[in-house]
């Protein structure tokens, strides 16, 4: 009777320890539905909680305030699964924050306040299968090499940004990619937009929507065009341009060669009229001498 009485006892010792120190470890007013999920979204939060535990895997912070997260985040919390942030005020993301994420397969940045996605913001999370960086409306960068080591990335939404142009290269180094969301931005249809739209007339099947929906607006006048009635063609004056640019430097080219031939025939021309000369001056003193 008594062991037995001695085993329930550690029983319930153990369990409320458990209970408690999860419920201690729980940041207040935040929710934790599971030992590795910690749920602060629409909490009214303006920074990070102060007490989330470290072996937290899923993190759910959207719907807040919260204006930037330190670049040791990841470093702190490398056990960080799913990390949702959308719907806050993060207007940058510091250098080196997400490139020690290696387990990271989900991150939300969408609805936020971003400006620029500079070039390895992402480090090597290789893990990292779905980005959302759709809905900040001052998103008007993204550098070619931005998503650079993300090998395994699948899912790319960059919709209802501020983006007029994006380099073909940051899309075509992502391996795995399979969607990648691009409407609702107030693309520019000039020659920069060249190589996209080849890409996407490319990748259409990578688009939920082909490139119905999507639109440009043309240089000259600012009208939008549809992209399902453009073609190659509508960018043919853009090799036209490469063309008249090459054609110059070979004309360019051609017209320096000319005139350093000509200088150079010039000069050896005076030369041998200058000997020619000489060698006749000198036989003429020789025949004066023999007189
Ligand atoms: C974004 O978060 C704010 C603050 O919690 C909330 O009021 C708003 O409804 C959210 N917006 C969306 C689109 O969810
Ligand atoms: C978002 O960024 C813009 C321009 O960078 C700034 O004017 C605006 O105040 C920012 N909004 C928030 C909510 O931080």
């Amino acid at each position: 009777m008594l062991p037995c009485v001695l085993w329930f006892q550690s029983l319930l010792v153990l369990l409320s320890s458990v209970l408690l120190s999860h419920g201690e470890n729980c940041p207040t007013s935040c929710l934790c539905p599971d030992p590795h999920t910690v749920d602060c979204s629409g909490r009214g939060l303006t920074r990070l909680p102060d007490t989330i535990p470290l072996d937290v895997r899923r993190l759910l912070l959207s719907d807040n305030w919260i204006p930037r997260i330190p670049a040791d985040f990841l470093v702190l919390y490398s056990d960080l699964v799913y990390l949702d942030l959308r719907n806050n005020s993060l207007s940058r993301i510091e250098p080196g924050t997400l490139s020690t994420s290696s387990r990271l397969v989900f991150l939300d940045l969408g609805s936020n306040n971003l400006t620029e996605i500079p070039k390895g913001t992402f480090g090597e999370s290789r893990s990292l299968i779905k980005l959302r960086l759709g809905n900040n409306p001052y998103l008007s960068m993204v550098n070619e090499d931005a998503f650079r080591g993300l090998t395994s990335l699948r899912e790319l939404e960059l919709e209802r940004n501020a983006l007029s142009s994006l380099q073909v290269g940051a899309l075509s180094q992502l391996p795995s990619l399979r969607v990648v969301r691009l409407e609702g931005n107030p693309w520019v249809c000039n020659c920069n937009f060249a190589n996209l739209f080849t890409w996407l007339v490319t990748n259409r099947h990578k688009l939920p929507n082909g490139v119905e929906g999507m639109e440009c607006s043309l240089p000259t006048d600012g009208r939008k065009v549809p992209l399902s009635q453009l073609s190659q063609d509508s960018f043919r004056e853009c090799q036209v341009t490469l063309t008249l640019t090459d054609f110059l430097i070979i004309i360019f080219s051609g017209i320096s060669v000319s005139v350093a031939a000509i200088m150079a025939s010039f000069f050896l021309a005076s030369t041998v009229h200058c000997f020619q000369r000489w060698s006749k001056g000198v036989k003429g003193d020789e025949e004066e001498n023999e007189e």
